[in-house]
């Protein structure tokens, strides 16, 4: 199949490229380059410099190109900015990828797998997280992402657009070529591993929450497993169209475990400090995944947390200065 990868330049976007790749597809990647990387769009892939909110390039990206699926990833993703500027969540998120829609139905193009997230339900109810727990974002990120999933619905029962939701929880890892390199970088492993390479102390949002250790607890998931997701979910998405799937591993980390473990890792004893909250945190959030095994056999295999931070600290000592070096 012809795919296009919105967002492909960006940190998920491109392993999903990668992967598409690696299966024989065709890549066509579509990114502003404001967060994403030039250099992290493989020489296979054909690379269109392009906005989400210009509806008219859209239009001329799917005259040029005969696409046959879109794997959408171009988004504003930094939970705690969308709470201090929301309105640039929305008009990306969700008038971005209003745009996007109009122009597949326009050009007669209907497979849709969307890049979605665990900020959608707030702080949960009961862990792990079934996909029908109620939906309660507390940040504008998970908004838009939850509002566009409802569009998603809409725009399926109307015309005829085959969508698949894939909610992720905290990606993380690289794979062998590909890594994560956010400006400025907000995520905690990246920033473990930082204050690892640079022997500088890392800093703890928040160490009074209500869980084992008063750290938040994350479910880690191995960005390779979360973009062979994609390529299931494309597989499967004319039969299970109007689906929503938890992507997580199962297992929930406390920030200070996540720490402990990539001193392990790294063999660096890798100092900390204290900071009081960040805007937007839950404390716990932990998937259940099982719709995901399940309805598309997916199988998160490289989701132990020290395997995620070797692959990470691997690509980090290859690429101190990300994709600069
Ligand atoms: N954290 C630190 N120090 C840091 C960075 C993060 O203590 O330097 C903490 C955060 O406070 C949080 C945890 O580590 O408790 C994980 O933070 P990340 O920034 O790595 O990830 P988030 O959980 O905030 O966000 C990620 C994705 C979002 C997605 C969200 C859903 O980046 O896109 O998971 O849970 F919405």
């Amino acid at each position: 199949m012809n795919i296009l990868v919105t967002g492909g330049a960006g940190y998920v976007g491109s392993i999903v490229a990668e992967e598409l790749l690696n299966q024989g597809h065709d890549v066509v990647i579509l990114d502003n380059l404001q967060q994403g990387h030039k250099k992290a769009v493989l020489p296979e892939a054909q690379f269109i410099l392009a906005d989400i909110c210009n509806a008219r390039t859209l239009d001329d990206v799917f005259s040029q190109f005969k696409i046959d699926a879109v794997t959408h990833m171009a988004a504003e993703t930094v939970v705690e900015y969308s709470v201090t500027d929301p309105k640039r969540y929305f008009q990306n998120n969700i008038i971005g990828g209003l745009n996007l829609l109009d122009a597949m139905v326009k050009h007669d193009v209907h497979r849709f797998i969307f890049s979605s997230s665990a900020a959608v339900y707030g702080e949960p109810q009961t862990i792990p997280i079934e996909e029908d727990h109620p939906p309660n974002p507390n940040n504008a990120y998970g908004e838009s992402k939850f509002i566009f999933e409802r569009i998603l619905d809409w725009y399926r029962r109307a015309y005829g657009i085959r969508a698949i939701s894939l909610r992720y929880f905290n990606a993380a890892g690289a794979s062998e070529r590909l890594g994560e390199d956010h400006r400025p970088e907000t995520h905690l492993i990246p920033n473990v591993l930082k204050a690892a390479l640079g022997n500088s102390p890392v800093t703890i949002f928040g160490t009074d929450y209500p869980t084992k250790d008063g750290s938040c607890i994350r479910d880690y998931v191995h960005v390779v497993d979360i973009a062979r997701a994609h390529i299931l979910a494309l597989e499967k998405v004319d039969n299970l169209s109007g689906g929503v799937y938890n992507l997580g591993s199962g297992t929930g980390y406390s920030v200070l475990e996540v720490v402990e473990t990539a001193r392990k890792v790294t063999g660096i004893n890798i100092p900390i400090k204290v900071n009081s909250k960040r805007l937007g945190d839950v404390a716990t959030l932990v998937a259940s995944s099982s719709r995901a095994r399940s309805e598309l056999n997916w199988k998160p295999g490289l989701s132990e947390l020290e395997d995620i931070i070797d692959s990470a600290w691997r690509w980090m000592k290859q690429h101190p200065k990300g994709y600069e070096s």
